[in-house]
C-alpha cells in the first residue's frame, strides 16, 4: 500500500548561501522502499516540475562506504540503532509523517549543498597517521604473527569504522573522538601498528584538533547513533595512548 509523507528538507545552494526549510509532500513511498529511494521519488517528481533536486550523498547503499549520512528527525542517521542512513526503511514511518531531513552539522563539515557535506576533515586525520609505514611483511608473515583472540576482536570492532562522520554530527561538541580513536585503535592493537603507536596517536588527536571538531565530554551521543556500534571505550585507550606518546612513555 502506498504511504504519503511530507518531508521538511534542509536546502542550500552553497556553501556561503543561506539554508532554509522547503516542504514536499509525495504519494509514492512504499513501505519497502529505502529512506534514500524515497528521496530518489521525490527528486523525480522535482525534476518533473522543473526544479532543483535535492542534493544528498550516498554510493554503496548497504551500510559499507560510509557517505550517506543524513539526520532523520534530529537523529544522525535516523531512527534504527545499528544502521546508516541507507539501511533505514519506510517501513519505519507511518502514512501520513512528516519527517525532517537535515545534513550532518559540525564547523568541521561544512555545507557544500542541500544535504552533502564536506568530510574531507576526516581524511586529513587519516593521512595524518591512520597506516602501517613499516615493512609488515606478505600475508603469510602476518599469518605466522600470533595474535590473541581477544586483541584481534577488539581491533576488528574498530575497524568497522566506516567513517561516515556520525559522531561528530550527533556530539553537542562536534567531537571526532570516536571516529579517531576507532582509527588509532584498530591499528595500534594488532603487532604490525604497535611500532608507529605513539606518533600515530599524537598526529591523529592534533590533525583532529586542528580541523575544528570539540572536545570531548562523555555525552555518549557518538556511540548511540554509530551505524557500526564502535564503544566509547576505545576514546578511553586514545586519551591513553595519547597522553603516554606525549610523556615521551
Ligand atoms: S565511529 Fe561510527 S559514527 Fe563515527 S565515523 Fe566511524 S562508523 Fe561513523
Ligand atoms: S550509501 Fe554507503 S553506507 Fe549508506
Amino acid at each position: 500500500m502506498a504511504m504519503t509523507v511530507t518531508l521538511k528538507v534542509w536546502r542550500q545552494a552553497g556553501p556561503t548561501a543561506a539554508g532554509r526549510f522547503e516542504t514536499y509532500t509525495t504519494n509514492h513511498v512504499h513501505p519497502d522502499m529505502s529512506f534514500l529511494e524515497m528521496l530518489d521519488v521525490v527528486n523525480e517528481e522535482i525534476i518533473k516540475a522543473g526544479k532543483d533536486p535535492i542534493a544528498f550523498d550516498s554510493d554503496c547503499r548497504e551500510g559499507i562506504c560510509g557517505s550517506c549520512g543524513l539526520v532523520i528527525d534530529g537523529l544522525a542517521h535516523g531512527p534504527d540503532r545499528g544502521a546508516t542512513t541507507c539501511q533505514v526503511h519506510m517501513r519505519r514511518f507511518r502514512n501520513g509523517d512528516t519527517i525532517t531531513v537535515e545534513p550532518f552539522r559540525a564547523k568541521a563539515f561544512p555545507v557544500i549543498k542541500d544535504l552533502v557535506v564536506d568530510r574531507s576533515a576526516f581524511d586529513r586525520i587519516i593521512a595524518a597517521g591512520g597506516y602501517v609505514s613499516i615493512n609488515a611483511g606478505g600475508a603469510p608473515d602476518g599469518n605466522s604473527i600470533p595474535v590473541a583472540k581477544d586483541v584481534a576482536d577488539l581491533s576488528m570492532d574498530n575497524a568497522q569504522c566506516i567513517g561516515c562522520g556520525a559522531c561528530a554530527a550527533a556530539c553537542k561538541n562536534a567531537a571526532a573522538h570516536l571516529f579517531t580513536s576507532a582509527k588509532i585503535a584498530h591499528l595500534g592493537l594488532l603487532p604490525q601498528g604497535a611500532p608507529e603507536r605513539s606518533r600515530r596517536a599524537i598526529r591523529m588527536v592534533e590533525q583532529m584538533d586542528a580541523e575544528g571538531f570539540g572536545s570531548c565530554s562523555n555525552e555518549g551521543e557518538c556511540e548511540a547513533v554509530c551505524p557500526k556500534e564502535i564503544s566509547i571505550a576505545s576514546i578511553a585507550r586514545m586519551n591513553r595512548d595519547y597522553v603516554k606518546a606525549a610523556a615521551g612513555k
